[in-house]
Order: structure tokens, then C-alpha cells, then sequence
């Protein structure tokens, strides 16, 4: 008859257990807010009063980063890839398709990097630093807070062709913009939420002049005024803001804006055009806190996608090139 299993390696085979599974779960929080509380105990408050004196002096900046933290996080995860300068030997992502001469705000990003770095020299990831800066520039703009975890380490590398394939286009339909979100571990109500980034900012004449002259779900005043600014040939690069009623305020409005058929980018109707996405629109177009909490809890997902932690990637000495 065999031994009775005795009770010491019983205890030692559940540590052992609980260890492992505790490392698996981990794989997928390993970012912290407390990452920098010993090493750059001032990290938060440098971020964010930088962020508060761009977005004072040019209330678009907020938009402008969480844009470019966007953009960062759909190629290849949060690790800064999108701040690294093309090089006569170095192809990178500012020069891809949907950044070029639209993605801005990297001299902000690089002032507050020196700023840091004055405080805590060769600590902080240039990827953290755009993760806090998003969120500051939300909050100055009047829409929630979140709490960002930190420990993003920087890429070596950057890749255009992802940037140029991972990235939607404006010209998308549902379809694709959810099987988009989907391979970064987001979900349709995510890309809902997360769409309504669009109450604040500005978008180029070239990404909605198709919306506006040949499109049929559109309320005809609102395509006659945007016409205005946006002739059927040339003007490529004439603004408009996004949310018609309060685009300088991060709020609800750009969902009212879907309901009353006044999206102006194609990818931004399709979120209310008879399909799945249609009453979770209402409802945030109705209800500021649901929006509010379901952006906020998108956020957070939105910047843990791949990070680079423990040893791999670096702490970038200046955002626009690597070590
Ligand atoms: C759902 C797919 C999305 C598409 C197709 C899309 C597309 C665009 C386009 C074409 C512009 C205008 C760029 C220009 O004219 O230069 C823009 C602006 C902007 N996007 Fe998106 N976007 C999407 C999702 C997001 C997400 C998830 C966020 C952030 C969470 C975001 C934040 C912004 C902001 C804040 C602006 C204004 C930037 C500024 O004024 O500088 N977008 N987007």
C-alpha cells in the first residue's frame, strides 16, 4: 500500500502553487502605480503642472497627446514607440500615414521629460511619461481621472508598416474598426468609449470631405457649415473640431453629436448607423458618469497593452532617440 502523502509536501506543493499562479496573473498587471514612489517621488506632480500650463496656453494640447498615446498603444503596446525621430538609418512611426503631419505635441512631451529628468535622471520611461500626460490633459479638459499604472520601459525599435496597419483609418466601418480594437485586447464597448476621445480636437478637411459632400446619414445643416471650411478640392488641411457644441470640453456632447447624425469622421458615424453600438451611444449621449466611468476603465485597458517591463526595452535619455 502506498504511503499516505505526507502533510509537509502537501503545504509546500499548494506554495509552490499559489506562487505560479500568482506570476500568471501578474503577467497581466505588472504595471503599478507606485512603480516610481522611492525613485521620482514628484513624477505625478511635474507631469502635471506641465500639462497644465500647455493645455492653458493651448487648450488643443490635451487633445493632441491622448491622441498620441492612442497611437503609441496600438503599435506594438505602450513603450513610447511613437516618439522616436526618423533617422537617415531609422524608419519610424512619426512618418507613418496616420501621424504624419497630424500626430502633435512631442515638444510638450519633450519638455516635461527635461523637467524630469532634472529631478530624477535616467528613471522615468518617456512611455510612462505620455501615459500620466494623457490623462492630465483629460482632467484639464474637464473629463475623469484615472489612476496610471507605471513601469512601461521604452521601445529600441519602432515599426511603420504597424503603424500603418494597426492604426484605424477615419474611412473605416464598424466591422473593422472592432476587429481592429479586438486585436489589442479591446472590446466594441471599449472602442465606443473610447471614441468619444473625439469630444475634444481637431481633424484635417482630407478625413471628412468625403463624409460631408457624398455621404447620406448626416444632418444637412451640419454638412453645409463643415463644407464652408472644407472645399470638394484642396484645403487638405483645413480644421474642424470634432464635437460641434463643446469641442474644447471633454465631455458627453460627442455622442449627442452621433444621435443627431453630426459624426464627422465616417468611423465616427458608424458607432450610430443602425448597428450594435446604437444604444450604448444613447445612453452615454443621455448619461455624462457612465460615459465618464466606462472611459476611464478603457483608458486603463488601453495602456496595458504589451507593455515593456523589468529588463527589457530601457529608460530613454531623450524621447526622440534611443540610448
Ligand atoms: C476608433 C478609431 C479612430 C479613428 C479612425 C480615429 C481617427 C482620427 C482622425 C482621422 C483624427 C484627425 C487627425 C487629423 O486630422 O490630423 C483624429 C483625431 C483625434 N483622435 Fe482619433 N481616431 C480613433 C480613435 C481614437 C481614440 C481611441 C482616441 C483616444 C483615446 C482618439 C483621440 C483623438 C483625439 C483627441 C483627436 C484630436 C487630436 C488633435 O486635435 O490634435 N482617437 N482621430
Amino acid at each position: 500500500m502506498a504511503a499516505p502523502f505526507p502533510h509537509h509536501l502537501f503545504v509546500t506543493l499548494s506554495i509552490i502553487l499559489s506562487v505560479l499562479a500568482c506570476s500568471i496573473v501578474m503577467s497581466h498587471a505588472q504595471l503599478s502605480p507606485n512603480f516610481y514612489a522611492k525613485t521620482c517621488p514628484n513624477l505625478q506632480a511635474i507631469v502635471l503642472s506641465a500639462m497644465k500650463q500647455a493645455v492653458t496656453k493651448e487648450p488643443r494640447m490635451g487633445a493632441s497627446i491622448l491622441r498620441l498615446f492612442f497611437h503609441d498603444c496600438f503599435v506594438n503596446g505602450c513603450d513610447g514607440s511613437i516618439l522616436l525621430d526618423d533617422t537617415s538609418t531609422f524608419t519610424g512611426e512619426k512618418s507613418a500615414g496616420p501621424n504624419q503631419n497630424s500626430a502633435r505635441g512631442f515638444d510638450v512631451i519633450d519638455s516635461i521629460k527635461s523637467n524630469v529628468e532634472a529631478a530624477c535622471n535616467a528613471t522615468v520611461s518617456c512611455a510612462d511619461i505620455l501615459a500620466l500626460a494623457a490623462r492630465d490633459g483629460v482632467v484639464q479638459l474637464g473629463g475623469p481621472s484615472w489612476t496610471v499604472g507605471l513601469g512601461r520601459r521604452d521601445a529600441r525599435t519602432a515599426s511603420q508598416s504597424a503603424a500603418n496597419n494597426q492604426i484605424p483609418s477615419p474611412f473605416s466601418d464598424l466591422s473593422t474598426l472592432t476587429s481592429r480594437f479586438a486585436a489589442k485586447g479591446l472590446n466594441a464597448r471599449d472602442l465606443t468609449a473610447l471614441s468619444g476621445a473625439h469630444t475634444i480636437g481637431q481633424a484635417q478637411c482630407q478625413f471628412f470631405r468625403n463624409r460631408v459632400y457624398n455621404e447620406t446619414n448626416i444632418d444637412a445643416n451640419f454638412a453645409t457649415s463643415r463644407k464652408a471650411n472644407c472645399p470638394s478640392a484642396g484645403g487638405n488641411a483645413n480644421l474642424s473640431p470634432l464635437e460641434t457644441l463643446t469641442p474644447a470640453r471633454f465631455d458627453n456632447n460627442y455622442y449627442r453629436d452621433l444621435v443627431a447624425k453630426r459624426g464627422l469622421l465616417h468611423s465616427d458615424q458608424v458607432l450610430f448607423n443602425g448597428g450594435t453600438q446604437d444604444g450604448l451611444v444613447r445612453s452615454y449621449s443621455a448619461n455624462s458618469v457612465s460615459f465618464f466611468s466606462d472611459f476611464a476603465a478603457a483608458m486603463v485597458k488601453m495602456g496595458n497593452i504589451s507593455p515593456l517591463t523589468g529588463t527589457s526595452g530601457e529608460i530613454r535619455k531623450n524621447c526622440r532617440v534611443v540610448n
